[in-house]
């Protein structure tokens, strides 16, 4: 009751029109983060920390940001797979900043589906960045918002995770496993304060996808970025991208696999 009370209270901290005023992206130089971070700051976030491998990039990012408001955007050197060094980064954070409205988990590989057949450990690689590094930031990003008291953790899953297709099954089934994760996650902390909003995304025109077959009806990541502003400002738990796609979705997860499986997508 109480922690209810002070996390209701601390929810404050946000604007009064509830948009983050600080957050923390791990993968600091995704396209999708950067688009997100920008519709983040023109809704008045004024601190920003980028933790991520490329410090070029970042800091490009960086000056963006400056640019359309933002006071202050700190670069941390982060890596996904490193994961004996999350608590050390994660905790440095929160302690240097106080408090940390926001934290997206943006970093990802697609992978190549044939190079992972043929050699495992690039497959390993795939699930680790994916699945293991994120399993990791999850949870010692919530065990920094408890101290806090509140805060809101937005997971970069993907439509691949609904229904994983046996074109692309190492890269899926690591989305697959983030998405379910991070749903027990976010029913685990209900009433705490704390919130998990899961995004799933279709085909985005991003550096990760450059250079690879366009699934039908790609979207640029001003698109992506949008509605996850909007999914904040409606406390959304899942946003679909495009919002159509969680009906096509729903009935793609009922088709008999024996047909399912002879479906080229
Ligand atoms: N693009 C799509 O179609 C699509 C669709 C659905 C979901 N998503 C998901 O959205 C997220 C962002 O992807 P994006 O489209 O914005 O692609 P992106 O621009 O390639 O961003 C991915 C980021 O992950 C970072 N990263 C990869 N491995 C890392 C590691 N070991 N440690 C730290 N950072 C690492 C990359 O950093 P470096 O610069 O250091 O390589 C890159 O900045 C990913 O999780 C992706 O799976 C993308």
């Amino acid at each position: 009751m109480l922690q209810a009370a002070v996390a209701e209270r601390l929810e404050d901290m946000k604007d009064s029109f509830g948009y983050p005023q600080s957050v923390l992206v791990l993968g600091g130089s995704s396209d999708i983060a950067g688009a997100t971070l920008i519709e983040l700051v023109k809704q008045r976030c004024r601190t920003v920390v980028l933790a991520g491998r490329n410090r070029d990039a970042m800091g490009s990012l960086a000056t963006e940001l400056h640019s359309f408001g933002a006071t202050v955007v700190d670069l941390v050197d982060f890596d996904a797979v490193d994961v004996k060094t999350h608590e050390q980064i994660i905790s440095n954070i929160f302690t240097k900043y106080k408090n940390i409205d926001l934290v997206l988990i943006a970093f990802g590989i697609l992978g190549n589906q044939n190079e992972g057949e043929e050699d495992p450990l690039k497959a390993v690689c795939v699930a680790e960045t994916n699945f293991t590094g994120a399993v990791s930031t999850c949870l010692w990003t919530v065990k920094y918002f408890k101290h806090q008291g509140y805060g809101t953790l937005v997971v970069l899953s993907s439509l691949a995770a609904e229904r994983v297709r046996k074109n692309n099954f190492i890269y899926g089934a690591t989305k697959a496993g983030l998405d379910g994760f991070a749903q027990g996650l976010g029913d685990s902390l209900v009433g705490s304060g704390i919130k998990v909003m899961i995004v799933r995304p279709g085909f985005v025109l991003t550096k990760m996808t450059k250079g690879t077959k366009s699934a039908p009806m790609p979207v640029t990541p001003d698109v992506v970025a949008r509605s996850i502003v909007k999914g904040l400002e409606l406390g959304k738990e899942i946003v679909w991208i495009p919002p159509f796609m969680r009906i096509v979705m729903s009935l793609v997860r009922h088709l008999p696999r024996p047909i399912f499986r002879q479906i080229k997508i």
